[in-house]
């Protein structure tokens, strides 16, 4: 049998390609920004299994150009909304994902921007470089009490219970909507099921941790945000998209809530120009809540055994649409 070939959309961890090249031939792209969707369509027309991130778009147009032989789309994320699920169903090619492996790490980031957030951590961070320490004062870049307050979370799988289990030794009331109730969950973090306009309006700390779907689309949008607590402060590490940014543009610019920290954005990287980046009371990161050296390392390897069992026409051990077995 010929050699199989796979095409790596980034440079990943040394160890996970070795481990890849011991079965395959290996390309990896070298640089720094994704490979272009030119790019894409020409290396899936031949390629044995493709090894993809967040960035790359594979929608039904690349997935019409793969080769007959391609076997396994293995994505390096938990998140799959750039991949056109149901175009790789029909061509029964599995697609894999990296879930669980990056739990604790995002659970660990959503928390560092629940604290910079409410406390005001960069901000206060800005003006000390800028030469601006202004003496103690009693209102001195005063913040939010993150004791003691109220935790939503939308979104209750693995990184939200996460988070949850971090808000217990800070005695936060943790509020949850999710698509389904979590009875054991319930209990275990002590969380409280609540529907989406209640949750809107209970939390001081409205947490975001749910998968991207259509139905996810703008589900923070201009109604449910003025719902808020004008002192709430809104967290998103989950996909940018389930936020509608120009109504949380209007909500920030208003008072109609404090502030928001966002790790993840619509389109991303944010455009140069757009608002939230004049804006004190926002923090903003690109896109790293996964990015600890260890798990990034561990989302590698995990994504190569997708590969490999792709390759050798084994289920796919972290598999993203297993209705292509059946
Ligand atoms: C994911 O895995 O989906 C995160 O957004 C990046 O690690």
């Amino acid at each position: 049998m010929p050699t199989p070939f796979v095409f790596i959309t980034r440079q990943i961890a040394s160890e996970a390609i070795e481990r890849l090249r011991e079965k395959a031939e290996v390309e990896v792209w070298l640089q720094e920004s994704p490979p272009p969707k030119t790019v894409l369509l020409e290396k899936i027309a031949y390629t044995d299994g493709i090894l993809t991130m967040l960035t790359d778009p594979i929608d039904s147009e690349v997935i019409q150009a793969a080769s007959s032989s391609l076997k396994v789309i293995s994505q390096m994320a938990v998140g799959f909304d750039n991949i056109d699920i149901a175009a790789a169903t029909r061509r029964r090619i599995p697609v894999g994902h990296t879930p669980g492996v990056l739990t604790e790490t995002t659970a660990d980031f959503a928390w560092a921007l629940i604290l910079a957030a409410a406390r005001r951590i960069v901000e206060a961070d800005r003006q000390v470089r800028q030469g601006i320490w202004k003496p103690w004062g009693p209102d001195v870049l005063t913040g939010l009490d993150v004791y003691g307050a109220t935790l939503g979370i939308i979104g209750f799988g693995r990184i939200g219970q996460a988070v949850a289990q971090r808000a217990k030794c800070f005695n936060m009331h943790i509020l949850y909507y999710s698509r389904q109730r979590k009875p054991e969950a319930e209990r275990a973090l002590g969380a409280t099921y609540v529907d989406l306009e209640e949750i809107f309006r209970r939390s001081d700390i409205l947490s975001l941790h749910l998968n991207y779907t259509p139905a996810a689309h703008h589900l923070v949008n201009r109604e449910r945000l003025a719902l808020m607590k004008p002192t709430a402060i809104l967290i998103n590490t989950a996909r940018g998209a389930v936020v509608d940014s120009e109504a949380l543009v209007w909500a920030l610019q208003n008072s109609v809530i404090a502030g928001a920290a966002l790790d993840v954005f619509d389109p991303e990287p944010i455009p140069h120009e757009h608002p939230l980046l004049q804006m004190e009371n926002v923090i903003l990161t690109p896109h790293i809540a996964s990015a600890s050296r260890e798990t990034r390392r561990r989302m590698a390897l995990m994504a190569v055994e997708n590969v490999l069992a792709g390759l050798e026409d084994r289920p796919l051990p972290y598999c993203a649409n297993p209705e292509v077995y059946s």
